[in-house]
This record gives C-alpha cells, structure tokens and sequence, in this order.
C-alpha cells in the first residue's frame, strides 16, 4: 500500500492524524450498518492523477479539452454499473448519496409537487422528505410508516396514502430498515396513481449488485445508490434509470446541479464495480446477511428487542429503551468498548433524533474483515456485557481488550 514518505515529509502534522485513525479502524470493531473498508485497488484509484483533471460534460461531449482518457474511465465505470445493476442507463458522477437523490428530485418534478417518502424515525433518509431537509423544504412530501406491530412497511397503507395524495413521485429505500422491500407492489402503486418510481438503494447495493436482494433497477423508474456502503466502493453515488430518462437525469446532475466530475473516484468506482462482479463478491454479500442474522438472534435470546423481530439483509435497529437506557447512551459505553455503533430513532420514538431510543447494528465492515458466526456470538456477548455493566469501568477496559484481540486477528484488507 502507500507508504506515505511524501506527507511525512511534507506535512507529518496531517499523516499524524491519518495514522491515528488507522490505528483506531485497525483495532476498534466497526458496527455501523453505512461504513465499509474499501479495497487497496479502490484506495490506490482514489489517489491518481485523475484528480487534476476537469471534465465537465459526459463522454465525447465535454467542456474541456484533454478528456480522451477521463471518456475511456466513465465509460468502463458505466458499462460496468449497468452489467451489475442490469441497469439501461448509469450517470457515475454524483459526489454522494443527497446530491444524487437532489438530482433525481430535480430531473422528475418541480418544488411544491407531492412526494411520498419513509419517515426517518420509521427507518427512512433525511432526503426523503424530512421537513429540516432539502427535500422536504422544497418538495410536498407525505410520509408513510412501518406498521408498529410488525415493524414492517404496510403497502395496503402505501396504496391508500398514495390514492388519496396523488403523489407525483414515490420513494421506496431506506436507512434502517431491516426487510425486504415488496418492489414490484411499490411499483405497481405508482403506476396506479401515474407517479414517477424512485428507489433509493444505497444500503443494500451490494447485496442487491451480488444478487442476494431482489433489485428494482430494470423495472423502477430511476434508482439511486451511494457506492461506499454495502457496495464496498469509494464514497460517492450513481443514479440509474430508464433509458427514456436518460436526458433529464444527466440534465439534472450536470450542468442542473454539479459542476466538474471528480475523475479520480469515477476510476475508484469502476474499480469497485469490478471487485463486485467478481463470484467473490456474492460469497461476501451471503456472509454479511449470515453474520446479520446471527447478530439478531444473539440480540434476542438476550432480551433485546429487534424492530420487525429480525433482518434480511445487513442491518438491525435494537430498542434500547428495554434496558434502561437511550440510543445515545449505548453508543457511548461501546465506545468505550471500541465498539464503533449508531444510535438511531425507533418506530414512533418519543424521543429526539440526538438522542433517539435505539441503536442500529450492521456487519458489512467486519464481514469484510473476515468475521464469521462464531465471531459474532462473541460480539453480541461482548455488547450484552458493557451494556449490563455499564457502571464497571474495568469491566469496559476489558471487553475493549478482547475486542482489540480479536480485531488484530482479523486485520483491514487494505492497512
Ligand atoms: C438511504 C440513503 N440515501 C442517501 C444517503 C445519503 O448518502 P450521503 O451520506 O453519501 O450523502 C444515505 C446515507 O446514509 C442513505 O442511507
């Protein structure tokens, strides 16, 4: 990998802090269900030259000359999303996930219009319509939710919503959500009430791309994922959409709301695209839904309460509120476990965002480090024990010791 001699030439001040914190992902557990460990190849993509090149416009249609071979880089990076996606059409060039769902709110409809989105504290993303958000600043959104005995979305409820709101748009996806989303029933609903279908899968791409989830990208109208969460790839985003809406989306992104490309990611995303369609890459996908699924169970002969009683796919919201304390504070004592979680809001959480009820668990990044079943009964084990000891100091200083041992043990591909 890099070995950094020019920054610590130049500026150790900086290579200092980028050392501590590969210290601190080498040895501390990486339980948030949206980060990953991106492969050396991505990394080493991600630090081209390519970064030194503006390229406004698309393929063979730029604003800048000297773009022959950024043309050839885009091009691989969308050729290879489409085969993975099974996609008609991929623009590779959103900066990240808000940017990417901004740009799709702008192609399909104008401000004021009705949108239909999940509800953050019912599992959605701020960019599907929160009211302190862009999307719910500018666009009309109702918002629906999970039905709170089964923790899952309710698509009778979806179809009664979006018969009496006559939505433009729909957007079915989510950031805490731990099921199977019904696509097709999404899809048929927005047919029914002539609104355009926009899934946002960028939790799930990976499984999705490894062909362990079922994919809305051949029949939604446009489809959204960022590329550095289940994906495995740098940070960043791609819309992918119907061959007809090809215009409109690459209108949107550019020149409607980003300027030049960032060309050296563009190179990191069809390097990660092309670890994911490797076979390998489904065997990592299978694991990290296994490793979920044990973690949930684990959580649950321990008492622990699982919103819709377990996963399908990555991820988990625990209600915390059973053991005497807040999203907030569990986060905190795993930390000081160096257990790296989220708090997060819980169905209907009477409590504020900052300091929400639960806690969302997800196994993409220690899955990438090689961890197993049996690592994460130990896991769970490990959680249970700073949770119900709490107030023992030594008691945390020693979970974090077994979970450094177990971490060095199971070193980042790519430090
Ligand atoms: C479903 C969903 N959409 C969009 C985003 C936003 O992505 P970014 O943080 O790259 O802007 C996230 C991020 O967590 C997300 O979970």
């Amino acid at each position: 990998m890099f070995d950094y001699k020019n920054i610590y030439a130049q500026d150790p001040e900086v290579l200092a802090v980028i050392k501590k914190e590969m210290k601190r992902q080498s040895e501390e557990m990486e339980l948030i269900a949206s980060e990953n460990y991106a492969s050396k190849a991505v990394l080493e993509a991600m630090g081209t030259v390519l970064t030194n090149k503006y390229s406004e416009g698309y393929p063979a249609h730029r604003y800048y000359g000297g773009n022959q071979v950024i043309d050839e880089v885009e091009t691989i990076a969308i050729e290879r999303a489409k085969k993975l996606f099974k996609a008609q059409h991929v623009n590779v060039q959103p900066l990240s996930g808000s940017p990417a769902n901004a740009a799709v709110y702008f192609a399909f409809i104008k401000p004021g219009d009705k949108v239909l989105g999940l509800k953050l504290d019912h599992g959605g993303h701020l960019s599907h319509g929160h009211p302190i958000n862009f999307s719910g600043l500018l666009y009309n959104f109702t918002q629906y939710e999970v039905d709170l005995a089964t923790g899952r979305i309710d698509m009778a409820k979806v179809r009664e919503i979006a018969l009496r709101e006559k939505p433009k748009m729909i957007v079915a996806g989510y950031s805490a959500y731990s099921r199977e989303i019904e696509w097709q029933k999404f899809k048929e609903i927005a047919d029914e009430v002539g609104a355009f279908s926009f899934a946002d899968i960028a939790h799930t791409a990976g499984l999705i791309a490894a062909g362990e989830m079922a994919n809305p990208v051949p029949f939604f109208d446009v489809v959204t994922t960022t590329t550095h969460k289940t994906l495995r790839g740098p940070r960043g985003a791609i819309i992918m959409c119907q061959e007809k809406f090809s215009k409109l989306v690459d209108r949107a992104v550019f020149p409607g709301l980003q300027g030049g490309p960032h060309d050296h990611i563009t190179a990191a995303k069809a390097v990660a695209f092309g670890e994911a369609l490797r076979p390998e890459f489904k065997q990592y996908a299978k694991q990290v839904m296994a490793n979920a699924k044990t973690m949930a169970e684990e959580f649950i002969k321990l008492g622990y309460r699982i919103i819709s009683d377990g996963t399908d796919n990555h991820l988990m919201v625990v209600d915390m509120t059973a053991k005497g304390l807040s999203g907030k504070e569990a986060e905190n004592i795993l930390d000081r476990c160096g257990i790296s979680v989220s708090r997060s809001t819980i169905p209907n959480d009477p409590n504020p965002p900052m300091n929400p009820s639960g806690v969302r668990f997800g196994t993409p990044a220690i899955t990438t480090r090689g961890l197993k079943q049996e690592e994460i009964k130990r896991i769970v084990a490990w959680i249970n024990a700073g949770i119900e000891h709490r107030d023992e100091p030594e008691m945390l200083e020693k979970i974090k010791d077994q979970v450094r041992e177990m971490c060095l043990s199971f070193p980042i591909p790519s430090i």
